[in-house]
């Protein structure tokens, strides 16, 4: 299953790359609309790219009323991806989305490095959503602090799915000022430099619980979403690549349908675990 990263692809601009996947991904709604952080917002790294959009968004009025039928319209699943800055916040915005036939799924983004971090714990804001919502809830992480018990305690408060992995806190330097291009310096680092660290986060998450995995994170070829799903995940979503190279979703399906029969694998789903259970196998 072949999905697009949270914030990486407008539906509106690239419809056809949008219906080409088995799932599209919202950018993170807010409650109120935002402007994001001042520009400039995007730089290019040698392994990546940092950002600080700072969840620019028309709000979750704005977004229900003009954006979810549109989005609608494009005919394949649908998962919301919902921000907040308190509990509270964001069980309301998954209220209001329950009521949506046309959202199949809410990612609750718990690991935006751009923006002050909601007071409660990842464990109590899916706590507070899975009271307000019966549509499955997908908890987004970033691989900081100890994952392993962060995904046990989003999946004993109900998450059904964890989302892994978001940005990490990255800076780069202009060449010639030797000043930060971003307007606030720090951004969320994404792209090639993000891979081993999103294949340790899905290895580390899938021993930890049995929640199915979004793996994402550095994913710019077939052999990239093969070994995520070696490590652990169910499904593979494309971020930072799809800015260079819009049409990456058609050549990733073809690269990792090669790449599974290169390897044995009769299905996608076959390979789910693989890396696992290979260790397991050379340590008997
Ligand atoms: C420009 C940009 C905007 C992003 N916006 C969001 C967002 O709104 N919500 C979110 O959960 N993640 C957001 N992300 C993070 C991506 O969804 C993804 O987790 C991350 O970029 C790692 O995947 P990648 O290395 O394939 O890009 C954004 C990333 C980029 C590069």
């Amino acid at each position: 299953m072949l999905l697009n990263a949270s914030g990486c692809l407008d539906a509106s601009t690239a419809p056809d790359v949008a219906r080409s996947l088995d799932a599209f991904v919202t950018k993170t709604v807010t409650p109120l609309p935002r402007e994001g952080n001042p520009p400039v917002r995007i730089a290019e790294t040698e392994v990546g790219m940092v950002n600080s959009i700072g969840l620019a968004n028309p709000g979750l009025e704005a977004f229900l009323a003009d954006h979810v039928p549109r989005l609608a319209e494009l005919g394949v699943p649908l998962w919301v991806s919902v921000g907040g800055f308190s509990a509270d916040e964001y069980a309301a915005s998954c209220a209001a989305l329950d009521a949506r036939a046309a959202v199949t799924t809410l990612e609750l983004n718990l690991s935006c490095p751009n923006v002050d971090e909601a007071p409660e714990s990842a464990a109590q804001i899916v706590a507070a959503c899975r009271a307000a919502t019966t549509k499955p809830l997908y908890a987004k992480l970033a691989a900081t602090g100890d994952l392993a018990e962060l995904a046990r305690a989003v999946a004993d408060a109900g998450a059904d799915g964890l989302s892994l992995v978001n940005t990490l806190r990255g800076l780069t330097l202009d060449e010639r000022s030797l000043r930060p291009p971003l307007a606030r310096g720090v951004g969320g680092l994404s792209g090639p430099a993000l891979k081993p660290v999103s294949l340790a986060a899905v290895w580390v998450c899938r021993r930890a619980t049995a929640l199915p995995i979004v793996g994402m994170g550095g994913v710019a070829s077939g052999r990239d979403a093969l070994e995520l799903l070696a490590v652990g995940a169910h499904a593979v979503a494309l971020g930072t690549v799809l800015f260079a190279d819009p049409h990456a979703p058609a050549r990733v399906r073809a690269e990792l349908a090669a790449e599974l029969s290169a390897h044995g694998f009769a299905a996608p789903a076959d390979a789910v675990g693989a890396a696992h259970d290979r260790v397991l196998a050379a340590s008997v």
